[in-house]
């Protein structure tokens, strides 16, 4: 944040942003291909507590994980590691959204499995630094947001692709105060904007979905989120398989509460902002965003995390116990498969399937009416366990089917 006195220093402001900005879009043009995780000796795959409930809900991920990759560790295909210092307390004390040998850290890992990390707002008593998730997706390159939403009963099966580098989060932090005004930055390249979209069709076309959303509000924000869409009809073209329609964020907004409609959505790419406030909507149908895991891929690193925040009230009001590790349990099934390994992510899947959806043996509240993270993390544990793990949730799933015809 800025305040300057002139629009003179204003426009200076203004100019630098424009530099740097330039510069970081020439860098996303060149950016190298994908990690290729088959040729890769081994894999590091970091563990970041965070806050707030995030180290306990962390920990219970961590644990599944770690069963399940147990061959490929003692085999020294995958490595663990713990990532610490990334917490509100050290960033403030350091006056860094990432304090400098937290990053350097970071990058050993290929992959990093995050809990939750306190976001700082204007007034809240910590500094206003920036937000962990948001400097780790721009420090990081991490374009490409993931968040699956499937909700079998209801006929939902969405995925959405949040753009996660660009809009109004990438100067976010870099607004300016001119007297009684303020303003913010809203920015969205084409090469930005190409390649999420791209990466949205590529999964359409791998998962054989027919069709595909692009969201925006490019009626009246002509310039950013007309290049939005301007970016679809150029990729689309790539892809004539797929057919795609523009929707507004207003109106899809309401639609996915729409029954009818909803179920016709599939795969949908949206600018940052939109796929923030979307994907939590869309959660909610899932069983809230406790449930909700989320992929931050680039093309050298990926981030998996939960998609909801630290919680601080649930550790004051001394409930961090009960607090849901199904968003970290998810995340961690979608780092499964980003590293190769698809069929590990899908049993844990199946298993959070049963555990949370289907058989529901006990059913986590967030308070003592329910079960504690540890317990659930011991269910899913112990149902992943299960030699009949497939046919049960096969059996779940087509009782499901025969209940709703
Ligand atoms: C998310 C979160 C973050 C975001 C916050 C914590 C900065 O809401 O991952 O969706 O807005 O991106
Ligand atoms: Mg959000």
């Amino acid at each position: 944040m800025a305040e300057v006195q002139t629009i003179a220093e204003a426009t200076a402001h203004f100019g630098a942003i424009l530099e740097a900005q330039a510069a970081r879009v020439a860098k996303v043009r060149q950016s190298p291909p994908p990690t290729d995780f088959s040729a890769l000796e081994t894999i590091r795959i970091g563990i970041i507590g965070g806050d707030g409930i995030g180290p306990a809900i962390a920990a219970e991920a961590q644990r599944l994980l770690e069963e399940l990759l147990a061959e490929q560790v003692a085999a020294g295909k995958v490595e663990f590691g713990t990532i610490e210092g990334l917490t509100i307390e050290n960033r403030a004390a350091q006056g860094k959204a990432i304090p400098d040998d937290v990053l350097a850290d970071i990058r050993t890992y290929q992959v990093t499995l995050k809990g939750p990390t306190t976001t700082p707002e204007q007034g809240d008593g910590w500094p206003n630094i920036e937000s962990a998730n948001v400097a780790m997706r721009k420090e990081l390159d991490l374009f490409a947001n993931v968040r699956p939403v499937r909700v079998p009963r209801l006929g939902i099966d969405w995925t959405f692709f949040r753009e996660n580098t660009e809009d109004l989060y990438a100067l976010g932090s870099q607004g300016l105060t001119l007297g009684d005004l303020n303003i913010d930055f809203r920015l969205i390249s084409r090469p930005g904007s190409e390649r999420i979209i791209r990466a949205a069709f590529e999964f359409a076309q791998a998962n054989h979905k027919d069709s595909l959303t692009v969201v925006t509000k490019a009626n009246v924000v002509k310039t950013t989120d007309g290049a939005f869409l301007d970016a679809a009809r150029k990729v689309g073209a790539d892809f004539p398989e797929i057919p795609w329609e523009g929707w507004y964020i207003d109106i899809m907004t309401a639609k996915l509460v729409d029954e009818k409609r909803r179920t016709a959505f599939g795969v949908m790419v949206l600018p940052n902002l939109y796929g923030d406030i979307l994907s939590d909507e869309a959660a909610e149908f899932q069983g809230g965003v406790g449930t909700a895991g989320s992929a931050n891929i680039g093309t050298e690193f990926a981030m998996f995390e939960a998609i909801h925040g630290s919680a601080p009230r649930m550790v004051t009001e001394g409930r961090a116990q009960y607090a849901n590790p199904g968003s970290m349990i998810r995340a961690s099934a979608m780092l499964l498969s980003h590293i190769g390994l698809p069929a590990l992510g899908q049993k844990l899947d199946q298993a959070m399937d049963l555990c949370s959806q289907y058989e529901k043996k006990i059913e986590m509240t967030g308070r003592d009416t329910g079960a504690t993270s540890r317990e659930f993390g011991d269910y899913v544990l112990e149902t992943m366990r299960s030699a009949d793990l497939e046919s049960r949730w096969q059996a779940a799933v087509d009782a499901e089917a025969a209940a709703a015809t």
